[in-house]
C-alpha cells in the first residue's frame, strides 16, 4: 500500500530540499486570493491546527483578519518540534522547505503580516539549514518578510506563548494570556502562530482549492496529514496519509510489523494510550478519535511491543515532562515531579503503599491549573497509560514484577 502523497509529493525524501525552481515548476506560483477568498476556502477545508491542539485554521486567521486597522500583524511558523518522538515537521521543513514558506507568506499576504517569523527547532540542523538555504532562494520581497529564529531546546519551546516571549524577548517559558495572540503577541502586535505543516497546506489549499482538499480523507475531518510512527514496524518514520485511515493500515503503509503491539500512545507525549485490539481498526482522524477518546495531537503513533513495559515506558515521557516543564506554576513545579516521582518508584519496583492512588489523584489535580496546557497533556498521557496497563501498574507494586518483560524486584531503571 502506497501512502497519500501531497505535502510530500515530488522528489524523492533523500535528505536533500526541493530547489524553488523545481517547487515552482512542480506548483506554479500561489495565485492572487483576496483575504476574505484565502480565510473562506480554509474554513471550508475544516482545517485543524497540526501542531498538536487541533484549533481550525480558518478561524485563527479569521480572528486576526478582524483585527484590521491597528498595527501590522505577525506571522510566526512553528517548525520547533519539541516532542521527541515525532519528526514530522523536520522532515517536511527539510524535504519540502517552500512550501513551508509559501505557507507563512500567503498568511502575510493574506492577514496583511509585515513580518514572519520562522521558529526552528535549534536541534533540527538539517531543516535549518534547509530552511536557512530556502530563504535565501526566495526573491528580494520574500526575503524582506522573512526571519529565522533558532527555538531553544526545550518540550514547552514551541508552546505558542513561550514561541512569542521567545521571539520578544530570547525567553522560552510560556506567558499567562490574555491579551489574546491575535490582538496582542510579537511586539504588541496581532499574531499567528501556525503549526508549519498548517502553513503548507494552506498554500495547497491556495492553488487547488477546498473541494480538492476535502476530496481525500474519510471521516469527518478531511485531507491529509503528516503522521510519524514509531515502534515495532518495519519501516519507522514519517508518511503522509489521508485522515481516517484505520491504524491497520498505516502499520502496513511502515511496512508491516515486525513484533506484536500490546498498546499504542496516539497524539504524542501529551496523547493517550490504547489497547492495540481497541485501536487497531480505528480511523486516524480528530474526530473519530475523539469519540473513543483518544487525540490526534501532532500525530505521533507509537506502538509498544508486548514484551515492553508499558508501566515504564509512561513513567519516564512523565519524567521527560517533568523535567521539560517550565516550573512556574503550581502543577508542573510541584504536582509533575511528585507524578514523576512516584511513577518511576512503581516502574522500578519500590512503591509506596499510596502511590498508585497518589498518581490516580494529582492526574486529576494537575488538570486545567498551569499557565498552559503541559500539566494537562502530561496528566493525559499518565492518566491513560494507567487504564491502559492496570494490570501491570497493579502487578508492579503487589508483586514486583512486570507482567510484560518478566522483570522483577532489583531490576534497575
Ligand atoms: C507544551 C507545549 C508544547 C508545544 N510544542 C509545539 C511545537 O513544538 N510545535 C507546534 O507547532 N506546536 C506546539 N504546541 C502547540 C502550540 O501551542 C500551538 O497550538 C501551535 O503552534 C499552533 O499551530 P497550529 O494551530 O497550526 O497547530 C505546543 C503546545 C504545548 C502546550
Ligand atoms: S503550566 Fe507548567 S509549562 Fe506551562 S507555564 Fe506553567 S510551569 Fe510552565
Amino acid at each position: 500500500m502506497q501512502p497519500t502523497e501531497r505535502l510530500l509529493a515530488g522528489p524523492p525524501l533523500d535528505g536533500r530540499a526541493e530547489p524553488l525552481s523545481r517547487h515552482h515548476a512542480r506548483l506554479g506560483s500561489l495565485p492572487p486570493l483576496s483575504p476574505d477568498q484565502m480565510v473562506g476556502a480554509l474554513e471550508a477545508t475544516g482545517l485543524l491546527g497540526r501542531g498538536g491542539a487541533g484549533f481550525p485554521v480558518g478561524r485563527k486567521w479569521r480572528a486576526i483578519l478582524e483585527q484590521q486597522g491597528g498595527a501590522a500583524p505577525v506571522v510566526v511558523a512553528n517548525g520547533a518540534e519539541g516532542e521527541p518522538e515525532s519528526a514530522k515537521d523536520r522532515v517536511l521543513m527539510t524535504h519540502r522547505p517552500h512550501l513551508v514558506i509559501d505557507g507563512a507568506v500567503l498568511a502575510a499576504r493574506t492577514l496583511g503580516a509585515d513580518r514572519v517569523e520562522l521558529y526552528l527547532g535549534r536541534e533540527h540542523t538539517q531543516a535549518v539549514a534547509a530552511m536557512r538555504a530556502a530563504v535565501e532562494e526566495r526573491p528580494a520581497h520574500d526575503r524582506r518578510l522573512l526571519h529565522i529564529v533558532e527555538a531553544p531546546i526545550g518540550y514547552v519551546a514551541g508552546e505558542s506563548t513561550a514561541v512569542v516571549h521567545y521571539v520578544n524577548s530570547k525567553d522560552a517559558r510560556p506567558t499567562t494570556t490574555p491579551p489574546r495572540m491575535s490582538e496582542r503577541g510579537v511586539r504588541n502586535r496581532p499574531t499567528l502562530v501556525q503549526n508549519v505543516e498548517s502553513l503548507a497546506q494552506a498554500a495547497l489549499i491556495a492553488r487547488h482549492g477546498p473541494d480538492w482538499f476535502r476530496e481525500r480523507g474519510r471521516g469527518a475531518n478531511r485531507g491529509t496529514a503528516l503522521v510519524t510512527i514509531a515502534g515495532p514496524v518495519r519501516h519507522e518514520g514519517v508518511a503522509e496519509i489521508e485522515l481516517g485511515t484505520p491504524l491497520a493500515e498505516l502499520v502496513e503503509i511502515a511496512g508491516g510489523l515486525t513484533g506484536t503491539p500490546q498498546a499504542v500512545l496516539v497524539g504524542g507525549y501529551f496523547g493517550t494510550w490504547a489497547p492495540i485490539e481497541a485501536a487497531w481498526s480505528l480511523p486516524l482522524e480528530p474526530a473519530s478519535l475523539q469519540a473513543a477518546g483518544l487525540t490526534f495531537g501532532c500525530g505521533l503513533v507509537r506502538l509498544l511491543d508486548a514484551r515492553s513495559c508499558g508501566v515504564d515506558y509512561s513513567a519516564r515521557i512523565m519524567d521527560f515532562l517533568a523535567a521539560g516543564s517550565a516550573l512556574q506554576c503550581g502543577p508542573c513545579k510541584f504536582g509533575l515531579a511528585d507524578l514523576a516521582g512516584a511513577s518511576g518508584r512503581v516502574a522500578a519496583f519500590d512503591a509506596r503503599p499510596t502511590d498508585l492512588y497518589d498518581i490516580d489523584r494529582w492526574t486529576g489535580l494537575v488538570t486545567g491549573r498551569g499557565a498552559c496546557r503541559h500539566p494537562d497533556g502530561a496528566a493525559q498521557q499518565m492518566g491513560t497509560a494507567m487504564a491502559v496497563f492496570a494490570d501491570d501498574f497493579a502487578s508492579h507494586v503487589h508483586r514486583r514484577r512486570c507482567l510484560a518483560s518478566g522483570a522483577m524486584i532489583g531490576a534497575r531503571r
